[in-house]
């Protein structure tokens, strides 16, 4: 096999061989991350139907991918944890014994390229060079993970560079599942009925197989950042979590750096990208990262937070100049959209875009489409791809490598009812509480029942490695090993009416509670003891131009009994699970909890 010139690793050759020896490509093709390379891909992809590109105008050096129908999310089912005990995988995780699915793997893998080009991706999740990155290396047969690993990692030779004869890499090995056999043409979006998303955390290694879709797909993204990273993270004393990162600057310039977790398709790019509303002068939120951050402690004593992605994989639809500026304005050029509905003109288009689409739509399905018929353009979960420095807020420092000092934690999810609009917990144990329990309705990021109330503990339920509950045991004792525990709040966006409306406002306004989360980290703002935590008061946060009464707010914030009850019920239920594992703070704190609540007012509100 040819190598590239730079190349030292003997244990990446050997792999890399052994690899090209079981999948039976017709070639092998080590990708170098250039320009040329780049557009290589989609020559390849627009030659064989997969992609179309968008009118040169409109959307400069932008492509149109349709996916086939059934490989549209995650699919959280087929995704396993192949620890060699299964207790290390945890009641919320696909276990299977590591050997079982190495034999299944095996024979799906084998000659499972054979008529397409093995190309080997050379990747660093994080700046290349940074002490907080990881390099990985995903071997794939789709041109169109080559393009989107291009968009959402530093991919190519640098990364080679700094790879040293004997450093680990994370090998991450990706197939569609579709060889070509007696001259068998190829389809637009190839991929296999039978998928196997699978981690083996002791090795530190990935195998995908089946899908072409987003994280089943690009490996840098949930597999290593997530799932990978949180084992390496609780063994060597760190944190890889499903959060946002921002930064919030005040009218006199001081920078706060936020962190917040919210489940898949559950506004954390909104939240990451915020403007705020004009009357609120002076107040500037820029952006770290929207999907994923490592964070770890400092010399200070501060914990240190980094985006170990390049890109944004973002949900399209509902993204408007009005919902969220920024991130239409960062998939202006050099950005890849799948799924969403096309213009006759060579644009895309979705639902919640803000505009009436310029020409004749066709929609995701590649069907002829109109306003009446009763149908989305766009599949809910249809995402662009497109480069986080076009962004215009990103933040100045969102590639230090040395990351940025994170003096909040926010945790929420998708309630229509229970959870108010915003708390501080009382310490750090009860934080971890208040994440450990969140609870959201299930979206259409991955495949499944849409809008059903699940847990999903610090949003991480499809991307934990590892046992849930030692999760919860690394971030009780993460908080005790730091000099600077960043405090942590819990809000809520989506509580909805008798009518079924939002209660409140959000996008912008979010900018309110915002506020006062930093101010609170500096002593500056007050607030009053409720059953679960701090709640500002309705003169506590800044209402200039915003019409929302405090009869709105104190629904908004209102915390019911009955409801509460019910819902340390169901974290009971949740906690159960876990058996003896589950930290015994967390059980200590369901009782507080239930004391607390069994004698507040039937309705608690603030004055
Ligand atoms: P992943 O990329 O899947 O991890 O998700 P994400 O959390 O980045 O999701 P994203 O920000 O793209 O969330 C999109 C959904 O959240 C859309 O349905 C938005 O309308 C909705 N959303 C975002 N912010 C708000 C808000 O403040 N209020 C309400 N009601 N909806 C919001
Ligand atoms: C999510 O589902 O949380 C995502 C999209 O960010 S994907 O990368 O496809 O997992
Ligand atoms: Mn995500």
């Amino acid at each position: 096999m040819n190598f590239p010139t730079n190349l030292k690793n003997e244990p990446l050759k050997k792999w890399v061989e052994e690899v090209a020896v079981l999948c039976k490509p017709d070639q092998v093709e080590w990708c170098n991350g250039s320009e040329e390379e780049y557009n290589r891909m989609w020559d390849i992809m627009v030659a064989n139907g997969t992609a179309v590109k968008l009118d040169e105008k409109k959307r400069p050096n932008s492509y149109y991918v349709r996916s086939d129908p059934k490989d549209v999310a995650r699919v959280e089912g087929r995704t396993f944890i192949c620890s060699i005990n299964k207790d290390e995988a945890g009641p919320t995780n696909n276990w299977m014994d590591p050997m079982a699915m190495k034999g299944i793997l095996n024979d799906l893998f084998d000659g499972s390229m054979r008529g397409r080009t093995m190309y080997v991706i050379p990747f660093s999740m994080g700046p290349v060079g940074s002490h907080i990155s990881h390099i990985g290396v995903e071997i794939t047969d789709s041109p169109y993970v080559v393009a989107n690993m291009k968009i959402m990692t530093r991919m190519g030779a640098a990364v080679l560079d700094v790879l040293g004869a004997n450093d680990h890499f994370v090998p991450c090995l990706h197939s569609v599942g579709m060889p070509l056999v007696d001259g068998q043409k190829d389809v637009p979006w190839p991929c296999n009925a039978n998928k196997y998303i699978v981690h083996f955390p002791e090795e530190r290694t990935i195998i995908s197989y089946g899908s072409g879709y987003g994280g089943n797909a690009l490996l840098g993204k949930k597999c290593l950042a997530l799932r990978i990273a949180s084992v390496m993270g609780k063994e060597e004393g760190w944190l890889a979590e499903h959060m946002l990162v921002l930064c919030v600057e005040d009218p006199k310039g001081r920078k706060t750096y936020v962190a917040a977790a919210f489940p898949s398709s559950c506004g954390k790019t909104n939240f990451a990208m915020l403007v705020p509303p004009k009357e609120m002068k002076g107040w500037k939120v820029t952006t770290i990262g929207d999907d994923i951050a490592w964070l770890k402690p400092g010399k200070d004593g501060r914990l240190y937070a980094i985006n170990p992605e390049a890109g944004f994989f973002g949900v399209a639809p509902g993204t408007s100049m009005q919902s969220n500026p920024n991130s239409l304005l960062a998939v202006a050029k050099n950005s890849v959209f799948t799924n969403t509905g096309y213009t006759a003109d060579g644009d895309v288009w979705w639902e919640g875009i803000g505009y009436e689409p310029t020409a004749k739509v066709t929609d995701w399905q590649g069907h002829e489409w109109t306003p009446d018929s009763g149908k989305v353009a766009s599949h809910a979960n249809a995402r662009f791809t497109a480069p986080a420095h076009q962004c215009p807020s990103i933040d100045p420092d969102w590639e230090n490598p040395n990351g940025v000092p994170i003096s909040a934690f926010i945790f929420g999810g998708r309630r229509a009812s229970v959870v108010p609009l915003i708390y501080e917990s009382f310490s750090w144990d009860r934080g971890v509480y208040l994440a450990a329990t969140v609870g959201s309705e299930m979206t259409a990021a991955a495949a499944g029942t849409i809008g059903k109330v699940r847990r999903d503990p610090f949003a991480m339920l499809p991307f934990c490695g590892y046992n849930m509950a030692d999760y919860f045991d690394h971030w009780l004792s993460f908080g005790r090993t730091i000099l600077h525990p960043p405090r942590i709040y819990g809000v809520n966006w989506f509580q909805k009416d008798e009518h079924g409306k939002f209660v409140w406002p959000g996008f912008g306004e979010n900018m309110r509670v915002l506020k006062w989360i930093v101010e609170r980290v500096h002593g500056e703002a007050t607030a009053l003891e409720s059953p679960l935590g701090w709640i500002p008061r309705y003169e506590d946060l800044d209402w200039n131009g915003l019409d929302f009464s405090k009869e709105q707010y104190q629904k908004a914030t209102a915390i019911h009994r009955h409801e509460w009850l019910q819902e340390l019920e169901s974290q009971h239920k949740e906690f159960s699970e876990f058996h003896t594992r589950l930290p015994r703070e967390l059980t200590a704190i369901h009782e507080v909890l239930l004391g607390t609540l069994t004698r507040s007012p039937e309705v608690w509100q603030v004055e």
